[in-house]
């Protein structure tokens, strides 16, 4: 992903690339949400996604 991510800001721009990358971190918030349920040490690693999209989002701002 990271080798095409260059390509898809060109072709997509920051304002629909941004979203979709954000997207995807708040996508892997929900996929730790039932690791984190077992493993409580996940926790911080699932607020680091949501953190990481909603960075990704202020850049837009
Ligand atoms: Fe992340």
């Amino acid at each position: 992903m990271a080798i095409a991510l260059p390509f898809l800001y060109k072709v997509l721009g920051r304002r629909r690339l941004y979203p979709l990358i954000a997207q995807g971190e708040y996508n892997a918030v929900k996929s730790y949400k039932p690791v984190a349920k077992k493993f409580p040490q996940v926790k911080s690693v699932k607020a680091d996604e949501r953190r990481h999209g909603d960075t990704v989002m202020q850049l837009l701002s």
